[in-house]
């Protein structure tokens, strides 16, 4: 692998959006353009989940609709290419942005399968991208934005040095010449993509080279995020009113010792037991003064709810807590990232919790309660986090619907910075992700989902 950057080579790699051969894709057939007729019902349930929730005046409509789709067994699956017409929105607390009626660009995937539709992708954006924005950009833009725009003469030798230094940074092998192709040619698309995100985002977070820079966006959703995140799913939990003192201006229970160090899923969609954990973690510092690190795997293997390394749900995963009679520790029943069969221990049990509550939609009050009570377990939308490195993320509302949450974390702390009021959240995937493993994100907005669905567990 020593020379296995000639620019030749690179060059005939671009434009890079070849896909590769999958091999997820056997026994389905290829893709087949598909009329519009095939595509109605599809695109009216993807319409119709973009929708959900917003009140009648404020629904998009449907305008264009193409696609393709392709066949595997009973089930088909739709790639659809479909523009939304979205009217002004008139909610201070959802929109701050001074648009007017927009079209949106979306690409849905809808899996048909028996006698059910469901989303399993949704990317939507502006069709004109190139919106003002009231702040001066800090960097010099490395990528054109327009894919009419021409590359820059020099795109491929920076491309070829920035694919390098990912390697050396993430310590990335590929076995074969041409896996280290068809990685580089998803790293390209990558970049461009995490630039349009940049372009698009309203706070100070800045996208980029990640540990996950070499993952298609859906390998990316299959491996780390939560699908099956659906509130509707869950069990229902009492809804805590909440009743205190207003929110101090700020908030870290980092700095208070409630928080273990940050942890890694890894290949595996876990991110709801590491999210009920990290609020149990807390909840039991605060009762008992002693900070334990508690089993995720005790979760993954146990709760027989929720589905392991495919998902789950916090509400699910705090009766598990309940019903098996509480956590082991991390030592005790250490984390492996996969399904294993159950090996829980009443005996080695050293934390319990003896009920779980929802709580308030509205951030001035869940804040309230971080700050009296300890963190607080949530999910939200992880749109753009596979390229997030720093700073405070702001996406623009149709990007980072909170109708489509999918990944569970955990808020510690609030706080402004610059004037830019933020969400400090513990996440999952490590500590060289983001910044030292944390997510920082807009609050005040509903950026992302972040108040939809707020829990904790409760020890007395
Ligand atoms: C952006 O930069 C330009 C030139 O440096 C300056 O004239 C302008 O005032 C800046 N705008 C803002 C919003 O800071
Ligand atoms: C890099 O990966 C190799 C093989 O996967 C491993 O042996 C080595 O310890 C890793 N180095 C670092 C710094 O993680
Ligand atoms: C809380 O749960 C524990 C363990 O199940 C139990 O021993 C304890 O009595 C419960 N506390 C209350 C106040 O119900
Ligand atoms: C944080 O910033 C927001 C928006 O700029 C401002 O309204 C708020 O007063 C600030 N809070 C603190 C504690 O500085």
């Amino acid at each position: 692998m020593a020379s296995w950057l000639p620019l030749l080579w690179l060059l005939g790699l671009l434009p890079a959006a070849t896909p590769a051969p999958s091999r997820r894709d056997a026994g389905a057939q290829a893709w087949e353009p598909a009329s519009p007729e095939l595509l109605r019902r599809p695109a009216r349930f993807a319409l119709d989940t973009y929708n959900r929730g917003l009140a009648a005046g404020a629904r998009a409509v449907l305008g264009t609709v193409s696609g393709r789709v392709r066949r595997a067994g009973r089930g088909s699956l739709y790639s659809l290419k479909v523009t939304l017409e979205e009217l002004p929105c008139t909610d201070p607390m959802v929109c701050q942005l001074p648009v007017t009626k927009k079209t949106l660009l979306c690409s849905f995937e809808v899996s048909y399968e028996l006698g059910k539709h469901a989303l399993l992708k949704q990317d939507c954006g502006p069709v004109d991208t190139k919106m003002k924005d009231d702040k001066n950009e800090t960097s010099s833009p490395l990528l054109p934005l327009s894919d009419r725009d021409p590359l820059p003469q020099d795109f491929y030798v920076r491309m070829a040095s920035l694919f390098k230094y990912f390697i050396t940074t993430y310590n990335r092998t590929y076995e074969t010449e041409e896996e280290a192709q068809w990685r580089m040619s998803i790293f390209i698309n990558n970049m461009i993509k995490a630039q349009k995100i940049q372009a698009l985002d309203r706070g100070t977070a800045q996208y980029g080279v990640t540990k996950f820079s070499d993952l298609t966006e859906e390998e990316f959703r299959t491996i780390y995020l939560n699908p099956l995140l659906k509130e509707e799913l869950g069990k229902k939990m009492r809804l805590v009113k909440f009743v205190g003192d207003p929110a101090p201006p700020e908030w870290d229970w980092r700095k208070k010792g409630a928080v273990t160090k940050v942890k890694n899923q890894g290949m595996c969609g876990s991110c709801w037991a590491f999210s009920v954990t990290g609020n149990v973690e807390g909840q039991w510092f605060l009762k008992r003064g002693d900070l334990l690190s508690l089993s995720e795997q005790e979760l993954v293997d146990c709760d027989t709810v929720d589905k392991a390394c495919m998902g789950g749900l916090p509400s699910n995963a705090y009766s598990a807590i309940e019903t098996l009679g509480g956590l082991e520790t991390e030592d005790d029943y250490s984390y492996s990232g996969h399904l294993q069969t159950c090996s829980f221990s009443a005996q080695k049990v050293k934390v319990y919790i003896n009920d779980s509550v929802e709580l308030s939609h509205n951030e001035q009050e869940l804040a309230a309660w971080l700050a009296k009570n300890g963190p607080i377990s949530i999910a939200i939308n992880a749109f753009g986090m596979q390229f997030y490195r720093h700073g405070i993320s702001h996406p623009l509302r149709p990007l980072c619907s909170r109708w489509f949450i999918d990944h569970a974390v955990l808020l510690v702390g609030y706080g402004n910075r610059s004037d830019v009021p933020f969400w400090a959240i513990k996440n999952s995937w490590g500590t060289d992700w983001g910044e030292e493993g944390y997510y920082y994100l807009h609050r005040g907005s509903g950026a992302c989902g972040v108040n939809v669905m707020a829990s904790s567990a409760v020890v007395n």
